[in-house]
């Protein structure tokens, strides 16, 4: 089958990698792609959100199914978009449509359907522009820190934990009269800070049955120790030794199965990835938020754990057959460190030359931000490589991962050295 892959950054490279060694593909189309991924398969000049140019492209080159790496095109209804054209929607979308797409598009839709389906996550209130001084006067009866989230979506900026009550006062008036996240942050949640140990956890559906992915651990600072801004992710290990199988089961149990029967019996359609943050604050999980397809880094951990046909798993959700797929999860140990631009995630350098991934032992070097200039390959983007490999042990992955980072040069680069060995 032809398979059109849209998006440009490390998760898609991970996808593109892992469906090209699919006997079931025969054609890989990436839209956009980078300078990696024309490896695996055909780069198609076409932004992911153009969803006329992805239609009529989908139409001209006979593809049979469309998988939607990030989420702005689904939260804007790419899936909306195929299914209601008579052409197009014989065509499946990997991906939930808009309203699906909202567990991640409105953080208030998430949190309301979470209550409603009894789902763990933390205590939270929803306020707007009308409702500013009763926000304001519900931030002083909550305890510190507190958390204020952008409704919409944000670019992962949307999220601010305020450690003084003026602080988030301040913060809350900023974003509901100054539109200091745009349009996102029109509605605020205000959230109770929950206190522990982050965790990804990856559900694929094909609205009626499930399979849960290999999990992950995501490193979201841009310093060493978890210090300093946050970023789009420094790098991920999976499997996560805390995660062990009691505290899975729990996650299967109180998260993932309510989550599943919640959107199905809210008639809400969904076909695609379900990507659980979750908190575990001492063994008991707490979602934090839903994301409506895979996570990056994670997805280039995560991909390079799964041992079986990926094309096969993601035929199972176009087909709504998903639980007699086969998925079999490697024991060994993933490991990502990402390679970001001078400066990120702040303004960041550009175009540099990148060398030295041919001098690279035994990790995928998976592109993000790349492009090509001539013969060379050129930093473009603020994440630019992620290099995953994948090892008998957690302290080789961490350790190979590593080294092979440090194996790669461009002026400005750099990468946490410490992915991974708060695990160890
Ligand atoms: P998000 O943009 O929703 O991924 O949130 C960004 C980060 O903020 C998360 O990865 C957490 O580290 C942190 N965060 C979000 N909500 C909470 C919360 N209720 N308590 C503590 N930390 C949180
Ligand atoms: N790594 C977190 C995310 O993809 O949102």
């Amino acid at each position: 089958m032809n398979i059109l892959l849209l998006g440009s950054g490390g998760r898609e490279s991970a996808f593109a990698w892992k469906i090209a060694q699919s006997p079931k593909c025969s054609q890989l189309f990436i839209a956009p792609g980078n300078a990696g991924t024309s490896q695996y398969g055909k780069n198609v000049n076409i932004k992911a959100t153009d969803f006329k140019a992805i239609g009529q492209f989908a139409l001209d080159n006979a593809v049979d199914m469309v998988l939607v790496g990030p989420e702005e095109p689904l939260v804007k209804g790419i899936h909306d978009f195929f299914l209601a054209d008579e052409k197009l929607k014989s065509i499946p979308v990997i991906g939930p449509q808009q309203e699906g797409a909202q567990l991640e598009g409105s953080k208030d839709f998430s949190k309301e359907f979470m209550f409603r389906n009894n789902i763990p996550t933390a205590a939270s209130k929803t306020f707007t522009c009308d409702t500013l001084e009763d926000g304001l006067a519900y931030l002083a009866t909550q305890g510190l820190p507190i958390v204020l989230k952008a409704d919409g979506l944000a670019a992962g900026k949307g999220v601010l934990i305020c450690t003084t009550l003026q602080e988030a006062q301040q913060e809350l008036k900023e974003m509901l009269t100054e539109a200091k996240f745009g349009d996102a942050s029109s509605k605020v949640v205000i959230e109770q800070f929950l206190q522990g140990i982050e965790l990804s956890v990856f559900v694929m559906s094909d609205g009626v049955n499930y399979k849960v992915l290999p999990e992950a651990k995501d490193y979201k600072r841009i310093g060493e120790s978890d210090t300093g801004l946050n970023t789009g992710g420094m790098g991920s290990v999976s499997p996560v030794p805390f995660a062990d199988a009691a505290f899975m089961q729990k996650v299967t149990d109180r998260v993932i199965i309510p989550t599943v029967e919640g959107l199905k019996k809210e008639n809400i359609p969904y076909k695609g990835f379900i990507f659980i943050g979750l908190m575990n604050c001492e063994g008991e999980p707490f979602v934090i938020e839903y994301n409506c397809r895979m996570g990056d880094p994670e997805t280039e951990s995560v991909m390079l754990r799964i041992e079986s046909d990926f094309v096969d798993l993601l035929t199972g959700v176009a087909e709504g057959n998903l639980n007699e797929k086969e998925l079999v999860i490697s024991a060994k140990t993933a490991a990502t460190v990402v390679i970001v631009a001078g400066g990120y995630p702040g303004e960041y350098l550009k175009n540099k030359v990148i060398t030295g991934t041919e001098n690279v032992r035994d990790s995928h070097v998976f592109h993000a931000g790349t492009s090509m200039q001539g013969n060379d390959v050129i930093t473009t983007g603020g994440r630019v490589l992620a290099i995953s490999t994948l090892q008998d042990n957690i302290f080789d992955a961490l350790q190979q991962a590593t080294a092979d980072a440090s194996r790669i040069y461009y002026d400005g680069m750099y990468f946490r050295k410490d992915i991974g060995f708060d695990l160890l």
